[in-house]
């Protein structure tokens, strides 16, 4: 094994999301299956998250993983962050039945101030950091405005659940495959008012809009069950998503840092202005990946449909920044 091994920090580790995803970073889905890791797992300091983190460690080992080289069980964001060259932001509370997610940002927020803070201390420089958490765009603001000392771009926030959402539902419609789907893009927040756009989008080469010609299922079919599937499947589990969430965090992270070869994939990032919407806001944006970095799409035509599902989505945005000044 030639290639050293690097850290991942994953926060909530013995949640049900770090039950379905430490599995698959250690086994080499998102880093790639040459890299070794080492995790470093937070877990809240009580004593009942700190030995459900012992058990899934135990069976992490009981794996025997080739990749991974090593595990640390912490209960303080300035450890587990040290020196870490990933961080997958998850531990948080899930909303329940009937709650929306910027219900959670009184309860969720301040835990991003802290470990803002604290990777803005101890990780990497080059940390990549997803926030997961939700609700995760503000989450990851709060985040990277509690980290000054780190590029503002190393803040991330999880919109490929949304994007996967959106690809299965149009394969689904249009009898094609999911992997098939290029030119997809999310705008703007985790939550019901996210945009997802297939104007663009084609399937083997083929519109999506003209192969699925009707406005109608678009605006009253598809935008409503993408933005509420969360919700669904909380009515439906009793709990919030998990595996399809890891899945998501594994695609992000995996893309950011290995590439997707042209393709177009939805991150939350920090704004330069692109596409009006102001600086620093956390906002869902079709991008590619290459060498490590995102690049925001250019030029995508914004017709007044989107325009307006864009201003929904940027105010609930800048509403919920508003609300976390104090944490600031
Ligand atoms: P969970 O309750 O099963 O697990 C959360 C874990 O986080 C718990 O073990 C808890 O002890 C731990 N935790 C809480 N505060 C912590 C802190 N300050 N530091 C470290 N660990 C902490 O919840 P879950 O189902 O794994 O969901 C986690 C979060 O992810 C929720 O906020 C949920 O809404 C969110 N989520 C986001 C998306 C998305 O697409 N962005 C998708 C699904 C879930
Ligand atoms: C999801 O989209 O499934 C998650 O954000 C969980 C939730 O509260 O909807």
């Amino acid at each position: 094994m030639s290639k050293k091994p690097v850290r991942v920090a994953v926060t909530g580790a013995a949640g049900q999301i770090g039950y379905a995803l430490l599995f698959r970073i250690a086994s080499g889905e998102m880093l790639g299956k040459d890299q070794p890791v080492i995790l470093q797992l937070l877990e809240i300091p009580d004593e009942k998250a700190q030995n459900a983190l012992k058990g899934v460690i135990m069976e992490l080992e009981d794996c025997a993983f080739p990749l991974l080289a090593g595990i640390e069980a912490h209960s303080d964001p300035m450890t587990a962050f040290k020196d870490t060259d990933y961080a997958l932001l998850v531990g948080s509370r899930p909303r329940g039945p009937g709650m929306e997610r910027a219900e959670l940002l009184s309860i969720n927020g301040a835990i991003f101030t802290t470990q803002g803070k604290a990777l803005n201390a101890v990780a990497s420089r080059n940390v990549k950091v997803l926030v997961v958490g939700n609700p995760a765009n503000t989450n990851a603001y709060i985040a990277m405005k509690s980290a000054p000392d780190l590029p503002a771009k190393n803040f991330t926030a999880m919109l490929r659940l949304d994007h996967n959402r959106a690809a299965s539902q149009l394969a689904a419609k249009t009898g094609k495959a999911v992997a098939a789907i290029e030119k997809l893009a999310v705008w703007g927040n985790h939550s019901p008012t996210m945009y997802a756009d297939y104007r663009n989008a084609t399937i083997d080469g083929q519109s999506v809009k003209e192969l699925i010609n009707d406005e109608q299922w678009n605006r009253e079919v598809f935008l409503p069950t993408v933005g509420k599937r969360g919700a669904a499947i909380i009515a439906a589990r009793g709990l919030s998503s998990a595996a399809s969430a890891a899945n998501a965090a594994i695609d992000h992270m995996r893309d950011w840092a290995l590439g997707t070869n042209g393709k177009w994939v939805t991150m939350g990032i920090p704004s330069g202005g692109e596409y009006g919407i102001p600086k620093e806001v956390m906002f869902g944006y079709p991008v590619t990946c290459e060498g490590g970095e995102y690049k925001i799409v250019q030029g995508i035509e914004i017709d007044a449909f989107s325009q307006e599902c864009i201003n929904k989505t940027l105010k609930e945005l800048t509403d919920e920044q508003d609300g976390v000044k104090h944490l600031l």
